[in-house]
């Protein structure tokens, strides 16, 4: 039978590469955006890679009418990935109500509409940004979760509180939360990729930039934290690894015959420092470049890494492709635009 996957924010950056990864594992995707924060093109280019014709609805997650016609629409889905959602942590504390109003909502009614048209699996984007400065390293699941930075940082846990309390009572609910850790890179065909709209606050999009003399120079947030060369440290994970895990979460949830709901952090298990990054991209690319140290950003963690056992063992999901890979790729990818 065909297993029709509805995935919302189908046309992002992480979207995207799980759509590409849903065709091959032999799942139908079905995209609902509303590319506020996407492009039409990044579809074509999924249907170009996967060679099949992707279905897209396009509107809002918020728009219960919207959503439920797109459910009786495309009758018998097997599940919803959950992705759209803004993200801008900087853009969150101008513009609270802007990011409790769509990530909270639009989370709100995918569920309800589940609930109604009977659909039981969900796998939730969520972040690693939950356990804010974590006390001991690397991040088990267990560890505990911090009140978060940022209003975009709350959305991730409250939509996690909402998603628990809904499971509580709703019979034949089964659901996982992927917490991320910081995806990077692109797909290695250089076909999609992340498509930051004017400056990027993430480092490795900023990296491309510079080299791209799209921006004049990196600023290296900090220098004095308590680590090896004093820069932040962070999971880098490759886009494409972090959307097979995706694959991995929707075979354990259609395998599962008990209700459940499940969290597993996705990362590499490593940690990476900004300078190395910074010193890999280089090595891997042979481009200068150019860039500086800077105070502190707010906000900012000092190291977090995940320990990626238990998704390991329960999704049996590893990431494998390295840092050095990983910036290649980005780059690639950068290039491309031109
Ligand atoms: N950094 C720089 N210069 C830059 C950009 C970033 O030095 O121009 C540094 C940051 O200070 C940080 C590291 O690079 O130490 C990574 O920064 P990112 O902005 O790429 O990623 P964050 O870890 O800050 O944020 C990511 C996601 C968020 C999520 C958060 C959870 O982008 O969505 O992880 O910790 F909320």
């Amino acid at each position: 039978m065909e297993k029709k996957i509805i995935v919302t924010g189908g046309a992002g950056y992480i979207g995207s590469h799980t759509c590409v990864e849903l065709v091959k594992s032999g799942y139908t995707p079905i995209i609902i955006d509303n590319f506020s924060n996407s492009e039409k093109f990044i579809v074509d280019r999924v249907e170009e890679l996967t060679g099949k014709k992707i279905e897209v609805e396009e509107g809002d997650c918020g728009d219960y009418e919207f959503v439920k016609s797109v459910f009786k629409k495309h009758a018998e889905v097997s599940g919803v990935i959950h992705f759209a959602a803004f993200k801008a942590v900087g853009e969150s504390s101008n513009l609270p109500l802007k990011y409790y109003q769509n990530n909270l909502l639009s989370t709100i009614i995918m569920l309800k509409v589940m609930e109604e048209e009977g659909v039981s699996n969900f796998v939730f984007s969520s972040s690693c940004t939950v356990y804010g400065e974590p006390d001991q390293l690397p991040v088990t699941e267990d560890s505990p979760t911090k009140p978060a930075e940022s209003p975009y940082g709350r959305t991730k846990q409250m939509c996690e509180n909402i998603v628990t309390d809904f499971s509580k009572v709703t019979k034949g609910f089964k659901g996982i939360f992927l917490r991320y850790f910081n995806p990077i890179g692109a797909h290695p065909s250089s076909r999609i990729g992340e498509l930051p709209i004017g400056a990027p606050n993430n480092l490795v999009p900023y990296i491309t930039q510079t080299a791209a003399g799209i921006r004049e120079k990196l600023t290296i947030f900090g220098n004095d934290y308590d680590t090896p060369d004093g820069t932040c440290i962070r999971d880098y994970i490759h886009v494409v690894d972090l959307a097979k895990a995706h694959i991995a979460a929707l075979d354990y949830l259609l395998a599962e015959k008990e209700d459940c709901l499940e969290v597993f952090n996705v990362g590499t298990g490593n940690g990476n420092s900004v300078q190395e990054v910074v010193d890999t991209f280089q090595e891997v690319t042979g481009v200068k470049l150019n860039y500086e140290i800077g105070p502190r950003r707010a906000g900012d963690v000092e190291k977090v890494y995940s320990d990626a056992t238990k998704v390991e063992n329960g999704l049996k999901w590893k990431a494998d492709i390295s840092l050095a890979e990983s910036l290649k790729d980005s780059w690639n990818w950068q290039q491309s635009l031109k």
